[in-house]
């Protein structure tokens, strides 16, 4: 059984995965508005993880027999000054999203929840992934710069990512 605290914190993280979704997506929204569908295929195959990373926290919580709570999700940004601008805004984001799952074991291990404990670890994994690609996406943009040929010619790379369902999630 999960302990009130940690289920109210997975809850929050919930919250937190949808948030990412919906960042994503608006930031989808904004490449598509420029024009660069590449980029905005990256951000939406993005915004489709995170939703993928709530429902399994949707599905952790339900398994360990705690009550799911949606609550409000925040209104995300809908502009940004550049492509270089929405990547350095991503990058800290996942930082940030890094920084709440380290919370979340902190908590775990605080209260002693070795199941959740183990669950979490997917996400720490997970979450050197989503630090590494938004940095090396953010570090190619700086070195295009101005450059519409390099950017187009990013575009186009952007534009192969596809989403892929992971086995772990049911
Ligand atoms: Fe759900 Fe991008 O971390």
């Amino acid at each position: 059984m999960l302990s009130e605290r940690m289920l109210k914190a997975l809850n929050k993280q919930v919250n937190a995965e949808l948030y990412s979704a919906y960042l994503y997506l608006s930031m989808s929204a904004y490449f598509e508005s420029i024009n660069l569908k590449g980029f905005a295929n990256w951000m939406r195959v993005q915004a489709q993880e995170e939703l993928m990373h709530a429902m399994k926290f949707f599905d952790y919580i339900n398994e360990r027999g705690g009550r799911v709570e949606m609550m409000a999700i925040e209104k995300p940004p809908t502009g940004w000054d550049s492509p270089l601008h929405v990547f350095e805004e991503t990058y800290k984001h996942e930082v940030n999203v890094t920084n709440m799952i380290n919370e979340l074991v902190n908590m775990a291990v605080e209260e002693k929840d070795h199941a959740t404990y183990n669950m979490l670890q997917w996400f720490v994994a997970e979450q050197v992934e989503e630090e590494a690609s938004a940095d090396e996406i953010k570090q190619q943009l700086s070195l295009i710069g101005k450059d519409g040929r390099g950017i187009l010619m990013l575009d186009r790379e952007l534009g192969q990512r596809t989403f892929t369902p992971l086995q772990e999630v049911k």
